[in-house]
């Protein structure tokens, strides 16, 4: 560790609140493998990754990391790490392989085995219930396109609820519906790999539905932690000042951020959907009972944060989409990238400041009714090599964390542009590099490296630094 790195971590350090959560993320089908073990059954994903051309090179998340053989490795790895709390993600089909009826108790072990050993380790517990692996015969059935899967999803968060509610510290019913509506339902990229474009609109409310009848199952259950939800926030800047731009950039807008947030934290979709309506055959009929069923009260938001996007209208060239416009909305718009920014390994602008302009954001939008937050997942992938030997170096990660932490603290530290948002952790994605969905295991997350054919895990220089950062808060008893 450099002097300079030294003196930037006291800084930074000495800027987090006492209270403040430094946390890690990460989602079992991305960790865990062991995908036919102890009764576990299969899930979208499962079948999706067997579609020639739909994963990088073929990769295959059979073993991934192998977390679920290798549990007591990785929570030694926090534990040296020093993180306050771990984000983790409960496989909907291990625990209940048919997505309805009977539980197996081998998948339940499984996750009480987790939690306990966090709680051993002094990390507190914080746990996903759905990080996009639906079980199949739900999919079978129309996966989120049917309303009944909401039902399902209340009948699963009850039984965990039941279970772990004792020794779970927060909550967080879905991750990212929209990266599930969008990628799965919309274009096919994802599992279930459906193309219904607009047609895909049922996804956005049946999980929505899904997000409220857990909140309401979690509390019947009476557990004791936090509950909330964790949406992706991309926060959209339209190309020029131009009116073209401007409307396309509040479409957009409203299609990654607004459609899942207003309902949950209004009660109402955001009235710009009605001009959307020539788009949305499919609308299902919202009644004002499924609004207020989203609208729960929930404890935490989790603000799941990578990059802003910037849009045009217009047509593009093709290859400079990551969001199809034109599949999207059926109007020309295109993707238009920033100039000022480096990039990740994903080819994503580091856009630090973007986190303290969209806390703000959030905090005018919503106002009173934003409750305190948590960015659930931040960080990065840079190409790093597949084996190595030694100390792996990764500065632009350390620089990534640093840049998105520092802007989190100015804007929300008294005088901040977004000091009336009561921020209350971060948490890095990820622990260590995993199956990366359709990316498979080209792109790397990971604070430590992982060799994909010895499994072996080796911290990267970005684990030290955050080690650091924690130590310099905590003064050793
Ligand atoms: C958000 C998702 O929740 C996570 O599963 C994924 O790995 C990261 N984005 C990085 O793409």
């Amino acid at each position: 560790m450099t002097v300079e790195n030294d003196v930037s971590i006291q800084d930074l350090a000495g800027r987090l609140p006492r209270s403040f959560t430094l946390g890690v993320a990460a989602a079992a089908f991305q960790i865990e493998g062991a995908l036919a073990t102890d009764g576990r059954g299969p899930s979208g994903w499962d079948a999706f990754v067997e579609k020639p051309g739909a994963i990088w090179d073929g990769h295959s998340p059979a073993m991934a990391c192998d977390h679920y053989n290798r549990l007591a490795e990785d929570v030694a790895l926090m534990r040296e790490l020093g993180v306050d709390s771990y984000r983790f993600s409960i496989s909907w089909p291990r625990i209940q392989p048919d997505g309805r009826g009977a539980f197996n108790e081998q998948g339940l072990d499984f996750y009480d085995r987790l939690i306990d050993q966090l709680l051993e380790a002094g990390i507190s517990p914080m746990a996903t219930l759905y990080h996009w692996d639906t079980p199949l015969p739900l999919e079978h059935g129309g996966g989120w396109m049917n309303r009944a899967t909401a039902e399902r999803f209340a009948e699963y968060s009850a039984a965990a609820g039941r279970r772990f509610g004792d020794r779970v510290d927060q909550w967080v019913t879905l991750n990212e519906p929209a990266s599930v509506v969008l990628n799965g339902y919309a274009l096919g990229v994802h599992a279930p790999g459906r193309y219904l474009l607009f047609d895909a609109f049922p996804a956005v409310h049946h999980q929505l539905l899904a997000h409220g009848l857990s909140v309401q199952a979690l509390r019947a259950e009476g557990v004791r932690g936090g509950i909330g939800v964790t949406n992706l926030h991309s926060p959209v800047r339209p190309a020029t000042e131009k009116i073209a731009d401007r409307a396309v950039a509040k479409v957009f807008d409203m299609m990654l951020n607004r459609i899942y947030a207003d309902p949950i934290l209004l009660g109402r979709y955001p009235f710009a959907l009605r001009l959307a309506k020539p788009w949305l055959r499919s609308l299902p009929k919202i009644s004002d009972a499924d609004l207020r069923t989203i609208h729960q009260p929930v404890d935490f938001y989790g603000v799941n944060y990578y990059q802003p996007v910037k849009v045009a209208a217009g047509q593009g060239t093709g290859d400079d989409l990551t969001v199809p416009a034109e599949a999207m909305i059926k109007i020309p718009a295109h993707q238009v990238p920033f100039e000022e920014y480096e990039t990740t390994g994903f080819g994503w602008p580091v856009a630090p400041e973007h986190l303290g302009i969209l806390l703000r954001e959030l905090k005018d939008r919503y106002k009173d009714a934003l409750p305190p937050i948590y960015i659930t997942e931040s960080g990065a992938s840079f190409p790093e090599p597949e084996h190595v030997t030694g100390p792996v170096p990764d500065q632009p990660r350390i620089d990534y964390i640093a840049g998105h932490l520092q802007h989190a603290m100015e804007a929300t530290a008294p005088g901040g542009i977004a000091d009336d948002v009561e921020l209350r952790g971060y948490y890095v994605w990820t622990l260590m590099d995993n199956f990366e969905w359709a990316a498979g295991y080209s792109q790397r997350f990971g604070l430590v490296h992982v060799d994909f054919e010895t499994l072996e895990r080796t911290p990267k220089e970005s684990f030290y630094w955050y080690k650091a950062l924690s130590l310099a808060r905590k003064p050793l008893a």
